[in-house]
C-alpha cells in the first residue's frame, strides 16, 4: 500500500515510512541540501499543495515553518492511501553562455573597466593585492528579487557573459511579499532567510563551469528589503513608517556616506574567494531599492535628454520617470501575481512555465512552455497573453468576469493548469497598482503619458511578453509601438554594468543622490487611479480621471 505522490509534476507511489525527500530523489527531482538530511540546513523546503494530513507532524527542526511549507527530509508519509501533491522551490536552467553583454535597447557593448585587475599573477581590487593566481578572474552579478533570483557569471578579463542561472527565492517560506519577510525576519532569530538563500546561491555558484574561488567581486542588487536581508542588516525599520533602510537612516545621521554596502567573500557565506568584495548597490529611499538604481544605470538615465519611463514589473514594481535633468522614482507593492504568486497555477518564469497563450477561432488553446516540456504552471508573460486572448475573443469582459459564467478557463487539462476568476481578480489588482503607480509618478512629474518618448518595459516575469497584449489589457499605456522598448530584467543588466565598469559604478552611486522619491500613497487621486487601472481595458495617453 502506498500513497500517490506528485513532486514537481512527477508522479510515483510512496510507501508509508518514506520521506518526501527520498521519494523526490527516486522521481529524479533534485532537492537542495547541505546537510545529511537531518533538518540542519533548512534548504529542502517543499510547498505541500494537497495531502499535508497524510504526513507525520512537523518536527522541532521545522518550527520556523508554517503551512503549507515543510522540510522534505522531515516529512514522512504516514498513510497507506491517498494523494499528496507538493513541489520544491523552482529552478531555472543554468545556461552556459559565451558572449559579450550589451546595453539593453541599444545593443552597445558594455564598458570594460572592472575594479578587479591583474598585474602578472597578482590579483588586485582597487589596486590592492588580494590574491596571486594566473587563472581567469570572474565576477557575479546578482539580482535578488522577492520572487525570483537571477545570477550571472562574467569573465572580468574579457567582459563576456559565461553563464546565467535563476531560481525561485527560497525565502518564500517567510511570506510572498517584503512586508511579511520583514515580519518573519524580525520574529525569527538566526537569520534563517539569509542562511537559506545563501545555501541556494552556493549550489548555483558551485554548478557554474569555473572554480568558484576565481570569483573576486560580486555586485548585488535588489529592493531595499532583499538587499538588506542579504547583508544581514536589521530590516525592521523598512517595515515601519517612514519605511527606511537602516543604511538610509545612517546616511541621514552622517555615519555613512552612501547607502551602498560591502562585505568580504568570507563573510558572505558564498563559496567565492574569501577576499573577494561583495558590493551591495546603493538603495534610493524607502522601498525604492538598489534594483531601481540598477534599472536607471541599465537605461543610462544619467545621459538621457528624452522623457523616459521605466516600469520594472515585479512583486514590487519599480517606476521611474525622468531624464538627466530630473528623476522621479516610486516603488509599488503590486504583489506577486505577475510573477505567478497568489495565482492558483502560477509560477515564476522558469522551466515548465507557460509563457505563450493563443486562443484559436474554434476556441482551441495553443500554449508555449519554457524549456519545451509539460506545463507545470503559468508565468507572467503567459498570464498577460491569457488575459489578452480572453479579451480579444470576448470570453472575458473588461471587469475580468468570464462571459460564459464559468469559474475557470482550463489551459491544459492533462496537467491541471487553469486560470480561476479569483486569479483574474488578483491580476486585476496587481495591474491596477502598477498603472496607478505610473499615473501617480507622471502626475507628480507634471507630464501626460503621450509625452513619454521612450517607455522601457522591464521585469523578469517572462521573456516573451507581447506589447500588444500588455496594451490590450491596459498594463502599459497605449503608446505607439516605436516608443515601447522591452528590456527584460533591467536590474541584472544594471548590476552587470556596475560589475564590469568602475565608471558606471560611480554613476550608480551618483544617480541615487539625485532621485526624488515619490510616495504613491500620499497622492490624493491614487485610489481613483487604482480603481480605473483594475479594468482590463486599454489605458489612453491622457488621464481618464482628474489629476
Ligand atoms: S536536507 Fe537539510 S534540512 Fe532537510
Amino acid at each position: 500500500m502506498s500513497v500517490h505522490l506528485t513532486v514537481n509534476n512527477r508522479e510515483l507511489a510512496a510507501p508509508a515510512g518514506t520521506t518526501i525527500f527520498e521519494s523526490a530523489e527516486v522521481a529524479g527531482v533534485q532537492v537542495p541540501t547541505s546537510c545529511r538530511k537531518n533538518g540542519k540546513c533548512k534548504e529542502c523546503v517543499v510547498e505541500i499543495a494537497e495531502g499535508a494530513d497524510l504526513l507525520t507532524p512537523p518536527t522541532p527542526a521545522e518550527k520556523h515553518l508554517t503551512p503549507p511549507f515543510r522540510l522534505s527530509c522531515q516529512s514522512v508519509v504516514a498513510a497507506d492511501a491517498g494523494q499528496i501533491r507538493c513541489h520544491t522551490m523552482r529552478r531555472g536552467q543554468m545556461r552556459i553562455e559565451h558572449h559579450a553583454v550589451s546595453m539593453p535597447g541599444t545593443g552597445r557593448r558594455l564598458d570594460l573597466d572592472p575594479a578587479v585587475t591583474r598585474d602578472g599573477d597578482r590579483i588586485l581590487i582597487d589596486g590592492v593585492e588580494v590574491a596571486r593566481s594566473t587563472a581567469t578572474m570572474h565576477g557575479l552579478a546578482i539580482d535578488l528579487g522577492t520572487t525570483t533570483v537571477v545570477v550571472r557569471l562574467l569573465n572580468l578579463e574579457t567582459g563576456d557573459l559565461v553563464a546565467t542561472s535563476s531560481f525561485e527565492n527560497p525565502q518564500r517560506f517567510g511570506g510572498s511579499d517584503v512586508m511579511s519577510r520583514i515580519h518573519y525576519d524580525t520574529e525569527h532569530p538566526g537569520k534563517l532567510l539569509r542562511r537559506t538563500l545563501a545555501g541556494y546561491l552556493t549550489h548555483v555558484i558551485e554548478a557554474f563551469p569555473i572554480d568558484p574561488r576565481t570569483v573576486y567581486e560580486v555586485v548585488v542588487v535588489g529592493n531595499s528589503t532583499m538587499r538588506d536581508l542579504f547583508f544581514r542588516q536589521n530590516v525592521y525599520s523598512i517595515g515601519q513608517t517612514p519605511y527606511r533602510s537602516i543604511t538610509e537612516i545612517e546616511l541621514a545621521e552622517g555615519s555613512r556616506t552612501s547607502t551602498g554596502l560591502e562585505e568580504t567573500g568570507r563573510r558572505s557565506l558564498l563559496p567565492i574567494h574569501p577576499k573577494a568584495r561583495v558590493y551591495g548597490a546603493p538603495i534610493i529611499s524607502g522601498h525604492v531599492g538598489a534594483d531601481a538604481a540598477a534599472c536607471m544605470l541599465a537605461v543610462d538615465l544619467e545621459h538621457e535628454d528624452r522623457l523616459v519611463a521605466v516600469m520594472d514589473i515585479g512583486t514590487n514594481t519599480e517606476l521611474i520617470v525622468g531624464n538627466r535633468h530630473r528623476i522621479l522614482a516610486a516603488s509599488c507593492p503590486a504583489g506577486p501575481a505577475f510573477e505567478g504568486g497568489a495565482i492558483s497555477c502560477g509560477m515564476p518564469a522558469l522551466d515548465g512555465a507557460i509563457e505563450d497563450v493563443r486562443i484559436d477561432a474554434d476556441g482551441g488553446i495553443t500554449l508555449g512552455v519554457i524549456g519545451g516540456g509539460a506545463p507545470q504552471g503559468i508565468c507572467g508573460s503567459g498570464l498577460i497573453d491569457a488575459l489578452s486572448e480572453l479579451r480579444r475573443t470576448e470570453r472575458m469582459n473588461g471587469m475580468g468576469r468570464f462571459e460564459d459564467g464559468a469559474d475557470r478557463v482550463v489551459l491544459d487539462e492533462n496537467h491541471g493548469v487553469h486560470l480561476l476568476e479569483s486569479d483574474i481578480n488578483e491580476l486585476a489588482q496587481a495591474k491596477g497598482a502598477n498603472v496607478a503607480g505610473l499615473r501617480t509618478v507622471m502626475s507628480h512629474y507634471g507630464a501626460a503619458f503621450d509625452e513619454i518618448d521612450v517607455f522601457y518595459l522591464a521585469g523578469g516575469f517572462g521573456r516573451h511578453i507581447k506589447v500588444d497584449a500588455a496594451k490590450r489589457i491596459g498594463l502599459i499605456p497605449d503608446l505607439p509601438d516605436d516608443r515601447i522598448v522591452r528590456i527584460g530584467n533591467a536590474a541584472i543588466e544594471g548590476a552587470t554594468a556596475a560589475l564590469l565598469s568602475r565608471r558606471r559604478r560611480r554613476e550608480l552611486e551618483n544617480v541615487v543622490r539625485r532621485v526624488e522619491h515619490c510616495r504613491l500613497e500620499t497622492h490624493p487621486d491614487f485610489f481613483d487611479f487604482f480603481v480605473f487601472g483594475c479594468q482590463f481595458t486599454p489605458v489612453g495617453a491622457s488621464p481618464e480621471v482628474a489629476g
